[in-house]
Order: C-alpha cells, then sequence, then structure tokens
C-alpha cells in the first residue's frame, strides 16, 4: 500500500515536472544586501520581510523546497517528523537524531493538565480555532514561566529606540541605529523561543485538537498512545482507533504538505509578534488566529460546502457561471503566490481519489471535484494563473478518512506549527521588530471644534 501511494505521488511529480521544467531555478534566491528595492503592492504583495533558509515557493513553476528538498520527494520518502526536524535543524537528521526526536515528541504529547483545564471551559460552543488558541494557552501556561518576571528577556541589551524615529518621509534607507535589533547572544537565557518549546507545541497540539474535537462531541479525550507516530496517533486520538496504513501515510503526507509555505499570513502574524519579544506560545496564537480566515486556513471547509452545493460533476458549469456572475471567488482555487499548478494540490488530488474508491459516498463529491478543476482551469488557467490551490483537495483527503469538517483547519494548524516555530526560531537569530508602513492619505492642519459647534 505504502509504495502504491509513493507511486501515485512520483508520478505527480513527473507531471509537474514535465509542465513546468524539472529544473526551474529560482527566481529570487540569494543573499540579501539591505536595504533591498522591491514593488509593493497592497496587503506587502512583493514586500521583502527577510531571508530564510527554511522553505522557497517558487509560484511561477508551482515548485515547493523545504531546506532544499523537493515536497514530492519528503511525501514519497520522509515522514512528518523527519520533515519537522529537517525544517527546525535545516539537515534530515541521523537514525540516533530521528529516534530521539520521536522520543521527545512522544514524552510531549501528554498534556493532562491543560486538558483538564480546557475540559472545565465550554469547548462545545467555542469555533475549533478558538478552542486550540485557549489550549496553548493553557499550554504556556503549564510548561513555561514566561509570566514570571525574570523570565522576561533582558531588553536592556537591545539596541533600542523608538521605531517611529526612522524618518517615515523618506524611503527608508536601512538607518542603522535605528534598529530594535538584538544580536545574537543578546537574547540571553530567557529566549522568547528555544527548541523544547517548539517540541512542545508541535507534540502537544495534536492532542488539544484531538481533544477538542471529542470533547464537542460529548466524549472524552483520548490519551496518545506510544506506540504511534505522530499522523496515526493524531488519528487514534480523534477516533479512539489505529487506522489503517493507507489512512496514517495519506494523513502523513498531508502533514508534510501543510507544514511549511513561505511568509504566508500565518507565519508572518506568528512572526511578527515573536519579533516583539513576545514569547512563542503567544506568537503561535496569532497565527492560529490568523489562519482561522476563510482567505487562508478555512478555504478547504468553504471548498467542501461548493462541492455539496453543487451536488453532481453535471451542475458544475450552471453553478460555476452563477458565482461569477456575482463577482464571488471559488474557494480552493487561486493564490498570491501560485500562478501555476500548487504542487500539493498536484498530490492532495490524487490521494483523494484513490481514498474515494474505498468510500463510495465520496465519489460524487471526488467528480465533482475533477469537473469544476477541469472548468477553472480551462477558463482561468493560462489567463489569469488560477489552478486549484491546496485547499481544494485536503478536504476531501479528510472526509474521505471520516474526518468532520470542522477539523480541517486545525489540522492545517497541527502541520503548520513546524514552519512557524523553524521560521521564528531564524528569525529571532537576527531579529528586527516588523515595523512596516502606512501612506497617510488622511488631512492636516484641522482646527478642533468645540461640541457645541458640529
Ligand atoms: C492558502 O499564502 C500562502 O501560502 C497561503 C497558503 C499556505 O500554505 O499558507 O497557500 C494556504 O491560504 C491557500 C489559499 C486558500 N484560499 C482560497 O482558496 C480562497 C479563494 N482564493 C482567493 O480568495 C484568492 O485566490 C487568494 C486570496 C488566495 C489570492 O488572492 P490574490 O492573489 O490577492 O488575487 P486577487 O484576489 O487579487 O485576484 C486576482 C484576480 C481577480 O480577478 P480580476 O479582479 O483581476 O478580474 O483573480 C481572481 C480575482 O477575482 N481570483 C479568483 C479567485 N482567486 C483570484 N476568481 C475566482 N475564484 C478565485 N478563487
Amino acid at each position: 500500500m505504502i509504495d502504491h501511494i509513493r507511486k501515485l505521488i512520483l508520478e505527480a511529480k513527473r507531471k509537474a515536472d514535465a509542465e513546468s521544467g524539472s529544473n526551474v531555478e529560482p527566481q529570487f534566491a540569494q543573499k540579501i544586501d539591505w536595504p533591498v528595492t522591491c514593488t509593493v503592492g497592497p496587503g506587502l504583495e512583493g514586500a521583502i520581510a527577510c531571508e530564510s533558509a527554511v522553505g522557497y515557493v517558487n509560484g511561477s513553476a508551482g515548485k515547493l523546497i523545504y531546506r532544499g528538498y523537493d515536497v514530492f520527494d519528503l511525501c514519497a520518502y520522509s515522514t512528518f517528523e523527519e520533515v519537522t526536524y529537517l525544517l527546525l535543524h535545516g539537515e534530515l537528521p541521523t537514525e540516533e537524531e530521528l529516534d530521539n526526536f520521536k522520543a521527545e515528541l512522544c514524552r510531549r504529547r501528554h498534556v493532562p493538565r491543560t486538558l483538564r483545564q480546557l475540559m472545565s471551559n465550554p469547548i462545545e460552543e467555542m469555533n475549533d480555532m478558538a478552542a486550540l488558541r485557549l489550549g496553548v494557552d493553557f499550554l504556556r501556561r503549564t510548561h513555561s514561566k514566561v509570566d514570571t518576571i525574570e523570565a522576561r528577556p533582558r531588553s536592556e541589551t537591545a539596541i533600542s529606540s523608538d521605531e517611529d524615529s526612522i524618518p517615515m518621509e523618506k524611503a527608508p534607507y536601512g538607518e542603522k541605529k535605528a534598529i530594535y535589533e538584538f544580536t545574537k547572544n543578546a537574547l540571553g537565557p530567557n529566549k522568547p523561543v528555544d527548541l523544547a518549546t517548539c517540541y512542545d507545541l508541535i507534540a502537544a497540539m495534536p492532542t488539544i485538537v484531538a481533544a477538542v474535537h471529542r470533547i464537542k462531541a460529548g466524549k472524552l479525550p483520548i490519551e496518545p498512545h506510544p506506540d504511534l507516530g505522530h499522523a496515526a496517533n493524531f488519528l487514534y486520538m480523534i477516533r479512539g482507533e489505529k487506522p489503517s496504513l493507507l489512512e496514517e501515510k495519506v494523513m502523513d503526507v498531508a502533514l508534510i504538505l501543510h507544514a511549511d509555505h513561505g511568509m504566508n499570513a500565518s507565519t508572518f502574524a506568528t512572526m511578527v509578534v515573536a519579533s516583539t519579544l513576545s514569547d512563542i506560545y503567544f506568537s503561535i496564537g496569532a497565527g492560529i488566529a490568523a489562519l482561522n480566515g476563510p482567505l487562508h486556513g478555512g478555504a478547504n471547509e468553504a471548498a467542501i460546502k461548493a462541492l455539496q452545493e453543487i451536488g453532481h460533476k453535471d451542475n458544475v458549469r450552471a453553478w460555476l457561471d452563477g458565482k461569477l456572475a456575482r463577482k464571488e471567488k471559488i474557494p480552493g482555487f487561486g493564490h498570491r503566490v501560485y500562478k501555476a499548478y500548487d504542487p500539493r494540490a498536484r498530490i492532495l488530488g490524487p490521494l483523494a481519489k484513490e481514498l474515494a474508491k474505498e468510500h463510495p459516498e465520496c465519489r460524487t463529491l471526488t467528480e465533482t471535484a475533477e469537473v469544476l478543476e477541469e472548468e477553472m482551469v480551462r477558463r482561468f488557467g493560462e489567463s489569469k494563473g488560477i489552478f486549484p490551490n491546496v485547499d481544494f483537495y485536503s478536504g476531501l483527503v479528510y472526509m474521505t478518512m471520516g474526518l468532520d469538517h470542522h477539523l480541517f483547519t486545525p489540522i492545517f494548524a497541527v502541520s503548520r506549527v513546524a514552519g512557524w516555530t523553524a521560521r521564528t526560531i531564524e528569525y529571532l537569530e537576527n531579529n528586527r521588530i516588523f515595523r512596516p508602513r502606512a501612506v497617510y492619505t488622511g488631512s492636516f492642519d484641522k482646527k478642533y471644534k468645540p461640541l457645541a459647534e458640529r
């Protein structure tokens, strides 16, 4: 079965290479001599926020790379644990390093105090991402001393200035003295993030997500199983039974595919909070909040709802005409960076179709998805660079595994916490508080009018 999934993934890679050229050089991958000039659009489109060696998204070629490795190869041959280690440490682990890392994750999956605190709250009334964030806040209090005075970062070592002293009237010219900057060791022992904290979050978030799901269904949480890997354990804690080999491999691939994706909104939100030297738990809370939005993490739920609304592949064209006539966006399509086929959709699509063979109840949805994809790519692929993105098939994959739609976005967070933490650790090595500009378009010199005169 694993070989069969590997063949599907490598077939998808061959197709992607054939359509985009396998050795497409990165458009923009080099050391930067700051300050750098770039063309910036609304929403910081095109803005270069920092350098990173964690991952690279080549939007024109439809390529995704983690620390130099093509995501197709990682899905075919690696595991989420190994990929998480790679993202955090920069190199694939040796066997001993991987065994130690897995043991660390296994130990940190048990968060009984956090679950007890969660269960004393009205979880059943909460949005799943709100409940996840609450769980991460409880984790923060249990697993760290960040609220104690002695744990605060040593801000006296900061080369600090009021960042507003950067002359806003002129284009930024990398003015050195107004940098809110910490040199490598200035963070001292009380770093707002360290590897142990990242391991805690990566290990415990699946436990929290699974517990929230079961509490909302009126069931008790299930303790992590010591013999299961990350993906299998996650499914086990959700459903109370060990997954099949196929389900374990598919969930593992899905977690690998969602682990990192450049400076997306939730990663950027995480890093902005971390750049103030707030602690990593708050930073991850910001990432969870950003991912909750339907334009970002919530699109896979919306994509499933759209397929259910269409009902049958014969209805696709009429449905699509209506949506487009109302200028509504089709969930699961389009991307700020990819103007080619999202490589993650290239892998999740065949996996969804493979799983649908064992789940006839999902076959109609999968057939509808295929026709919708053909129709959208025919109409907007070449003309507007609109193709399926990761969210178009991820919901179908989870649905064929019997996972409820309110789990879809939390699953995204369970995976993306690897990229969030890896990029935060990397950025804090040469921290600079994020502080872009807003061009003022308001009035000047207005005279104050007393209330009676207004
Ligand atoms: C994720 O950044 C990341 O890396 C994110 C992510 C990650 O891994 O972290 O990849 C995960 O967020 C995937 C995207 C999930 N969201 C959706 O599927 C929601 C639907 N997609 C759209 O909202 C949209 O495509 C965005 C928000 C994803 C990207 O939008 P852009 O780049 O800002 O593009 P745009 O809104 O400026 O649209 C450009 C044109 C417009 O047409 P015109 O006005 O020029 O005629 O393309 C059209 C848009 O109307 N368009 C779409 C469309 N997406 C863009 N038209 C119909 N359906 C769509 N989905």
